[in-house]
């Protein structure tokens, strides 16, 4: 297999999408590719942060992942995008790193990337297809190449999205972080974009 750069990008208030960046991380490597696991900058105000003890947690927790830079974009051959459902809408965080990648987009630089996203709510008809096809929007400007789990392992039957792995959790986290089926669900999401990538970057190549 062609060796594969994969970088998973994500924003995550109070850890539900870090957790599934994580198990995307782990798929994409466990599929032999080289993986940058990339958190946007956090933009909300320390006051609001503040006001909700699971996020100013999350922060603290998470304070050695690395935040995600242009070139983390350039150099992968194959994305992921994960989001909390906001208003059945991306995260303004993740949006205002997508609206940096302007340069690289005029370069041509975006084109033929293998691209796929995931998401997670509040509730069970929340937002997460509108959420993913939100990020996915992107995607198609870009000239990306969106690869979406559909039904292709029986683990997206029963977490039961084809748009992209997703998860419930709960008015105010009330059911708590993605249960090891959403998590082999995302890890095989990323496995399904490492393969794809790969094939798209030894057919270029040969
Ligand atoms: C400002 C805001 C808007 C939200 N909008 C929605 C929504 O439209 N639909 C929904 O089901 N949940 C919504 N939620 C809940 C989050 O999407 C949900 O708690 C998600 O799991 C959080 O992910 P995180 O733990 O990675 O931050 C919203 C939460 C916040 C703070």
């Amino acid at each position: 297999m062609a060796p594969v750069n994969v970088s998973i990008i994500y924003y995550s208030a109070t850890g539900t999408i870090h957790a599934l960046a994580q198990a995307a991380a782990e798929g994409a490597e466990k599929a032999g590719a080289t993986v940058r696991l990339r958190k946007v900058r956090e933009l909300a105000p320390p006051e609001a942060i503040g006001s909700n003890p699971a996020w100013a947690r999350h922060i603290e927790d998470t304070a050695d992942v690395q935040e995600a830079a242009l070139e983390d974009v350039a150099w992968a051959d194959a994305l992921l995008f994960g989001s909390p459902t906001r208003f059945g809408n991306l995260a303004s965080q993740l949006k205002a790193f997508i609206d940096t990648t302007g340069p690289l987009w005029q370069q041509g630089t975006l084109a033929d990337k293998v691209c796929s996203a995931f998401t997670a709510s509040g509730t069970a008809h929340g937002g997460q297809e509108s959420t993913i096809l939100a990020m996915s929007n992107t995607f198609y400007h870009w000239g990306g190449i969106i690869v979406p789990p559909g039904y292709t392992d029986p683990v997206h039957s029963q977490t039961g999205n084809p748009y992209g792995v997703s998860h419930v959790s709960g008015p105010g986290g009330s059911l708590g972080g993605p249960s090891e089926v959403t998590l082999e669900a995302a890890r095989h999401q990323a496995r399904r974009v490492v393969e794809f990538a790969a094939a798209i970057k030894a057919g270029r190549a040969s």
